[in-house]
């Protein structure tokens, strides 16, 4: 995980072009299993949203591009970028894409909300399975040795529901803050997870998501 800070004044400037875009957010994903409600959140309910997003096109896009340009990425204005709403803390998974499972880059990500209790946390291991849990199971978890002691520390059992404590088996590549002007990346193709901000008292974070290709946008230095 690689991280820089950018100014206050420019992560206010992004929250109004995020308020601007809100209303118009149209692309949702949902939780329907209820089982994850009710161990997860102990809520009795059978789905939600878990994120609400909108892609980024327009002069916002030179925005968002220039807010990140200390990482050194070549066009980062022609990524695939998006404004995101997350409700529900999300369990580990890799953003590779499900069409080309080969196709790596970054996920760069600017929080604009702003929590101790909100972390991203990035796993060294490279998955590039196109359902995670399949990847979960494939995994000797008994012949590894512990690695972290983050659920000390961390409300994550939304991170695998069925079994928390694989956490504790794999090696941490870095943990993102959500505080006013941080911004980190990590490898596409590295597991993920947020903290479960909700049973913190949090009811969404927002944040900016930027995915580059290797290929054309190359590493940060
Ligand atoms: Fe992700």
């Amino acid at each position: 995980m690689k991280h820089i800070q950018i100014p206050h004044s420019r992560i206010d400037e992004l929250r109004i072009e995020f308020d601007k875009h809100f209303p118009f957010f149209d692309d949702f994903q949902w939780q329907s299993n209820k089982h994850y409600f009710k161990k997860v959140f102990n809520m009795d309910q059978d789905s939600g949203i878990q994120t609400a997003r909108r892609r980024i096109y327009g002069p916002a896009t030179e925005l968002v591009a220039d807010s990140v340009k200390q990482f050194g990425f070549d066009k980062v204005e022609r990524c695939y970028m998006k404004f995101a709403r997350g409700y529900l803390p999300i369990a580990m998974h890799v953003d590779v894409p499900a069409h080309n499972l080969k196709e790596d880059g970054w996920s760069i990500m600017i929080p604009l909300t702003f929590s101790n209790n909100i972390k991203t946390i990035a796993f060294t291991e490279k998955v590039t399975e196109p359902i995670f849990d399949y990847w979960i199971e494939s995994q000797d978890w008994t012949a590894r040795q512990e690695k972290n002691n983050l659920r000390e520390k961390f409300s994550l059992e939304n991170a695998y529901y069925l079994k928390p404590e694989i956490i504790d088996y794999m090696e941490v590549d870095g943990i993102g803050e959500w505080l006013k002007g941080s911004v980190f990346c990590f490898r596409r193709s590295n597991p993920h997870c947020s903290t479960n901000f909700r049973t913190l008292g949090l009811p969404y974070k927002d944040y900016i998501i930027i995915q580059t290709d290797d290929r054309l946008h190359g590493s940060p230095r």
